[in-house]
Order: C-alpha cells, then sequence, then structure tokens
C-alpha cells in the first residue's frame, strides 16, 4: 500500500504521518526530514538544497526524485509507506508513477488535509519559538505557501484524473481528532 499525505505547510503531514506509522504500521517518508538531515550532516545534496530551502523554495526535481528512488524499494519492503512532501510537482508525481510502474504497484490512496491559513501560520510561527527551523521565518512560510499554491495543489487533480481516491480530510482540531478521522478516510478508501 502506498499512499500520499498531502497539504500545505503547517497542516500536519509530518505529525500525522508519525502516527500513521506508529498506529497502523506504514512507514513515513518524509522528503523535508531527509532534506534536513542532509543539510545537518553537511552532505553535497545537503549542501546544494540548504540555502533553497531556507528561502522556501522547492529543490530541483531531479535531486528530490533520486532521493525518493534509493530509499522507496526498502520502504516498500514492510506493510506499506506514507509520503509526506512527496510528490510535490506534476514531474515528480509523474516520476513516482512511472517508478512504482515499474514494479506493478501504484499510489493506493491520497489523504488531503485542510487547514485555514491563518491557522498554519499561527502552527509553524509558534513551532519556530521551540524548534528553531530554518525556513519558519515570515518571509520562508510565505514562499513555502506560494509554492505550493502554483506547483503544488495540482497534484491532487492529477491523481483524480487517475481514479486515485483522494480523501479530504479536516485538519483542524487536536491531532488526536484529526488522526481518528485519517484513519476513517483510509479504511474506507482502502476498502
Ligand atoms: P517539508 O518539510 O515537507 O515542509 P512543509 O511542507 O513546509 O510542511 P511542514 O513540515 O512545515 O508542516 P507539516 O504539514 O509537516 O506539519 P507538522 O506536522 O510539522 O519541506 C520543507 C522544504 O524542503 C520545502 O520547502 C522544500 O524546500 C524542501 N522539499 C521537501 N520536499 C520536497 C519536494 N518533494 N520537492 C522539492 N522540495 C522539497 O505541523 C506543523 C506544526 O503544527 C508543528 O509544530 C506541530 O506540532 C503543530 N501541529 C500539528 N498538528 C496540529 C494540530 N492538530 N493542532 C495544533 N497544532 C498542530
Ligand atoms: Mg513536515
Amino acid at each position: 500500500m502506498i499512499g500520499v499525505i498531502f497539504g500545505p505547510p503547517g497542516s500536519g503531514k509530518g505529525t500525522q504521518a508519525a502516527r500513521v506509522e506508529h498506529e497502523l504500521g506504514l512507514k513515513h517518508l518524509s522528503t523535508g526530514d531527509i532534506l534536513r538531515h542532509e543539510v545537518a550532516e553537511g552532505t553535497p545534496v545537503g549542501r546544494e538544497a540548504a540555502r533553497i530551502m531556507a528561502a522556501g523554495d522547492l529543490v530541483p526535481d531531479e535531486l528530490i526524485v533520486d532521493i525518493v528512488r534509493r530509499r522507496l524499494p526498502e520502504a516498500e519492503a514492510g506493510a506499506g509507506v506514507l509520503l509526506d512532501g512527496f510528490p510535490r510537482t506534476l514531474r515528480q508525481a509523474q516520476a513516482l508513477d512511472r517508478m512504482l510502474a515499474d514494479e506493478g504497484h501504484r499510489v493506493g490512496f491520497v489523504v488531503a488535509l485542510d487547514v485555514p491559513e491563518h491557522d498554519l501560520m499561527d502552527r509553524i510561527l509558534h513551532r519556530a519559538q521551540v524548534q528553531g527551523r530554518a525556513d519558519d521565518t515570515r518571509e520562508a512560510i510565505a514562499e513555502r505557501m506560494r509554492e505550493y499554491h502554483k506547483l503544488t495543489e495540482a497534484v491532487l487533480d492529477h491523481y483524480r484524473r487517475q481514479d486515485v481516491a483522494v480523501e479530504r480530510v479536516d485538519g483542524t482540531g487536536t491531532p488526536e481528532q484529526v488522526f481518528e478521522r485519517i484513519r476513517g478516510a483510509i479504511g474506507l478508501s482502502s476498502g
């Protein structure tokens, strides 16, 4: 089972994917977490990505697709995978389709979290105070939102066109409430 957790910056993708991994056994694969690890380690990928990420822009598709291609087989070995932060452009979605088709697989469901924009800003600015992520500044947050609307939202239509179940889930309320909605949505879409 390959699922995608989708939503704007701060919508709770990482929070919920960690829970889904813990409770439902789908391996959480976050391209943002992988990139932040590369940046922290100072690898060539990290050096290329650091400034782009801090500005809130998207790193090049080829770089991200390469990262996913290398990690997907191991992640797929278990009960399934929940992709967080990928695919984020149409080209990434098409590359993922090809990668999966090579093994006779396809994306099974997409969970799209809906959270009003002012809540997103509040959540991320709150995190900025406790964690200090490099891209949690007002400017970078605004750029991440722009990139989301400009390039990422279209990925949902890509899946709708393929008749992949796209479940819109209300992402407001407590993390527990959101998780229960996701559990219900995944249950419905995976039959
Ligand atoms: P990425 O790490 O994916 O960041 P993002 O999409 O901007 O989203 P966040 O991680 O900020 O939010 P989230 O939806 O995971 O929410 P979270 O659970 O943390 O990407 C970062 C950068 O990496 C990109 O800008 C780009 O440069 C690069 N990148 C990554 N993938 C890429 C790709 N495929 N292509 C190109 N570039 C890529 O929650 C947010 C906060 O709210 C937390 O503090 C959390 O505790 C809190 N919270 C969660 N749920 C709730 C709730 N229900 N109520 C109140 N607070 C809550
Ligand atoms: Mg995240």
